[in-house]
């Protein structure tokens, strides 16, 4: 596998009114996420990208990480540290913000 982890962030701009992340929120987790592992140097190991809708438009900004499959929802900038050190350094689920499927 090349990467141990993989986030993929939706920034998907959906049309005035429907429910969606929305670019400019999305865009603002990926650059923090892209921020934080390279601070920590974890950017061969982890990796943070931008995706399109990952079907929890109603509950967005959401993200998906791999290969868990574990969705989060309703994330903000300020929880990008906390899934790094929590989720992605020691594999434990940020529960408050998991989304249940
Ligand atoms: S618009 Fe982000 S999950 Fe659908």
């Amino acid at each position: 596998m090349r990467f141990e982890k993989h986030v993929f962030i939706c920034a998907n701009q959906k049309a005035e009114g429907k429910p969606c992340c929305g670019e400019e929120r999305g865009m603002e987790l990926v650059k923090k996420f892209k921020q934080v592992l390279r601070d920590k140097g974890l950017q061969g190991k982890i990796r943070a990208q931008r995706a399109g809708c990952l079907d929890a438009c109603e509950f967005g900004p959401a993200l998906v990480i791999y290969p868990e499959g574990t969705y989060y929802g309703h994330v903000t900038t300020a929880d990008v540290e906390r899934i790094v050190e929590q989720h992605l350094l020691n594999n434990k689920v940020v529960t408050e913000l998991e989304l249940k499927y």
